[in-house]
């Protein structure tokens, strides 16, 4: 079918369908931005809030509901954003409070949701209360605030317990004392300027009401919670079983896991009381955990009707490319959420994984945590024709979806970035054996002609763009048939308009490694094998690459058939 084709059986069927209008917290389709690699407005090759509010129109054509900004608060970048020293202002590198006002006030203008990143289990140890722990002595308010413990072994010089960082190396940092001693150590699940607050301290839990009180205050539609699981810690802070430990270590990227620090039952009263919070105001705000747990069924939990309205599913964003595999997650990931009464909020992509155009174009194989130079290099063409059939099979599903920037142009990771120029703190923190995630924080190609790809003024980028971003700039894409934007912003519409979000999912059983299903007036089907098959019955509405014979279904492919209407023109 061709677009032309396809835009008029947009036109005819949506004339009288109705725009779905339930909660957008359980539907939203939700666009992150990563602020740092977004759009650039003075040209210092970092993206900020006011590249963001020049480029807003650009996403709310693309048909997206909200977006999700990554952190831009003040604070000295140790990890990109993540470690904040003042949660109520502004990176100067970002902007201003009264940029961000700017912006917000664009994206409501142009019908946007804004979700802003919060991070409430570690600060920077810039921050002021941090600064005042470490001047302060053991035992002191001040010290209580944040997670001071004196050192195991005669003299204190073994660490508390055995916790390792997410970004590899030790859990615990020692201070020095003001007379140059060895003092005590704090805990830091991240690196060691990311000092993890004590959330059994009122104080802490007080300051954090008060923050989300301050960004509900200037009209943010909500908050996407970094770490949700981590809060609350074990009592007694027991080392971590060497088993829970080994299955740390064989994590990629260190996220989903069990143990004393992870998951605990109580971190869920602090989310009750966020959640009595947000709906004291209007309209609707939402919250959106960020859990790395092991099950979904434990993932469930953070969407009981009085805690959070959505949790990702990285079960999903983690399922390999296989039929089989994926009807499983899914299954699984509705089961669990009907059971508390919750949408699934799907995603494949997101600022601390490879992008899946690169990761689907690799052999099966554990997800890697960045891909250098030297390392199995994925293929592209395979990654963008599987990226663009499982992003077809996302957006048909019910509940809600997470796209982070990029995606819609089929962007890969920058997958042979020069060592030297690696920011995550994990590659050094991993003695170099992890590259980490700076290949998907690549800054974004807006036209190829410009220098910089577009990204800002004179063209500087923080990052250097890989060279395919330039036949993969947006304006490459606009409008041209067949581009992977252009399969987006259709999906978006006919997602939309066949209120794909609020359907269900009734399985069809069919040939293995192809899955079909009705979800409302659309049969889905995606061919994970690597075999054509026939088509099944139904109206082409769109395909995920242009096919050559509308009765065979290639390999690494997804459509969405119209049931509907081929059932009348059966009778
Ligand atoms: C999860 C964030 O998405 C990641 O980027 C960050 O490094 C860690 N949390 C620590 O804040
Ligand atoms: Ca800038």
């Amino acid at each position: 079918m061709t677009l032309e084709e396809t835009a008029m059986t947009f036109t005819e069927l949506t004339a009288d369908l109705e725009t779905p209008g339930p909660d957008w917290r359980r539907t939203a389709v939700v666009y992150q931005i990563y602020p740092r690699s977004f759009a650039d407005s003075n040209g210092d090759g970092i993206g900020d809030l006011p590249g963001i509010t020049h480029r807003l129109p650009a996403l709310a054509e693309l048909g997206i509901d909200a977006i999700w900004l990554s952190p831009f608060y003040k604070s000295p970048q140790a990890d990109a954003g993540y470690d904040v020293a003042d949660y109520r202002d502004v990176d100067p590198v970002f902007g201003t409070l009264a940029d961000f006002d700017a912006m917000l006030e664009r994206a409501h203008g142009l019908g946007l949701k804004v979700i802003v990143d919060l991070v409430p289990n570690h600060s920077s140890d810039e921050h002021e209360w941090f600064q005042a722990a470490l001047a302060a002595a053991p035992g002191s308010p001040e010290r209580d605030r944040y997670m001071f413990r004196d050192g195991r072994g005669e003299n204190g010089e073994l660490p508390p317990n055995n916790w390792e960082s997410c970004f590899r190396g030790p859990a615990w940092t020692r201070t020095t004392n003001a007379d140059g001693t060895p003092g005590q150590w704090y805990l830091h699940l991240f690196d060691t300027k990311q000092p993890d607050w004590n959330w059994e301290n009122p104080e802490v839990r007080a300051e954090f009401l008060d923050v989300l009180r301050f960004w509900l205050d200037r009209g943010v539609d909500g908050f996407r919670v970094d770490v949700a699981h981590s809060l609350i810690k074990a009592p007694g802070l027991p080392d971590q079983e060497p088993a829970e430990q080994a299955a740390q270590d064989a994590e990629t990227d260190g996220f989903f896991l069990s143990g004393p620090m992870w998951d605990q039952d109580r971190v869920h009263e602090v989310y009750r009381g966020w959640r009595a919070l947000l709906d004291t105001y209007s309209p609707d705000r939402i919250l959106c955990a960020e859990a790395w747990v092991p099950s979904l069924d434990r993932l469930a939990r953070y969407v009981r009707d009085d805690e959070m309205h959505q949790a990702f599913n990285f079960g999903y964003l983690e399922s390999e490319w296989d039929a089989a595999h994926l009807r499983a997650t899914i299954d699984k990931s509705v089961a669990a959420n009907e059971e508390v009464g919750a949408p699934t909020t799907w995603v494949l992509s997101n600022h601390d994984v490879v992008r899946h155009v690169s990761r689907l174009g690799l052999p099966a194989g554990p997800r890697p945590n960045g891909i250098r130079a030297g390392d199995v290099q994925p293929d592209h063409e395979l990654g963008l024709r599987r990226a663009r059939a499982a992003t077809l099979l996302m957006l048909s599903l019910p509940g809600s979806a997470y796209m982070y920037q990029g995606e819609e142009l089929g962007l890969p990771d920058h997958t042979a970035l020069d060592d030297d120029l690696r920011q995550d703190p994990t590659w050094w923190r991993s003695q170099y054996t992890e590259a980490g995630r700076d290949g998907c924080r690549v800054p974004l190609p807006w036209e190829a002609d410009e220098p910089g790809l577009g990204f800002g003024p004179g063209g500087a980028t923080w990052l250097p763009q890989p060279d395919s971003y330039a036949t993969l700039a947006r304006d490459r894409q606009d409008e041209v048939e067949g581009s992977t934007l252009e399969m987006y912003r259709t999906a978006l519409a006919f997602r939309r308009a066949f209120a794909l979000a609020v359907g269900t999912i009734e399985w069809i059983e069919t040939a293995p490694g192809v899955l079909q299903f009705v979800n409302g007036e659309l049969t889905i089907v995606a061919n994970t094998g690597n075999q054509a098959v026939p088509m099944p019955e139904g109206e082409l509405l769109m395909s995920s690459v242009e096919l050559a014979d509308p009765t065979t279904l290639p390999a690494d492919t997804t459509v969405w058939l119209l049931t509907e209407v081929f059932n009348e023109s059966q009778s």
